[in-house]
């Protein structure tokens, strides 16, 4: 079947124009304390890592936001502790994607 063009602009731009889908806050916070971030991260204070508000900030709106954030739980990337030393940066304990996008997603709403 062939689509005009006219029609395919307004499918995707009806589809931009629907809200994210709701993220499940709770399945985030269950799974931050099952991964012991919350050693580390509060939502707005710092610990020994930034609060989660503050990496919304720098984070939100951007184009490869929830990407970034994505790769730093799921690829245990080296970063910076308070004290100065590297250690390689704890991932998530879960391998299950649609969880670990709802937590990106959650961090990012703070
Ligand atoms: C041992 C302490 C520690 C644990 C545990 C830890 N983090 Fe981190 N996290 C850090 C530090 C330190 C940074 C780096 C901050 C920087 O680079 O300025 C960081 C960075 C981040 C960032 C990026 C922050 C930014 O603004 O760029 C996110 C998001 C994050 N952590 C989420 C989590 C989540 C979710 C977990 C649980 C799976 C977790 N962290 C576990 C210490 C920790």
């Amino acid at each position: 079947m062939k689509v005009s063009p006219l029609l395919a602009a307004a499918v995707a731009s009806f589809a931009f124009s629907l809200p994210a889908a709701a993220v499940d806050a709770d399945a985030a916070l269950k799974l931050t304390k099952d991964s012991g971030c919350t050693k580390c991260h509060a939502v707005d204070k710092d610990k020994k890592g930034p609060a989660y508000k503050k990496t919304a900030a720098k984070y939100k709106g951007k184009a490869d936001g929830e990407a970034k954030v994505t790769d730093i739980l799921t690829k245990s990337p080296k970063v910076k502790m308070d004290d100065g030393s590297e250690e390689e940066h704890k991932a998530v304990a879960t391998k299950d994607p649609a969880q670990v996008k709802n937590l990106v997603q959650w961090i990012l709403a703070q």
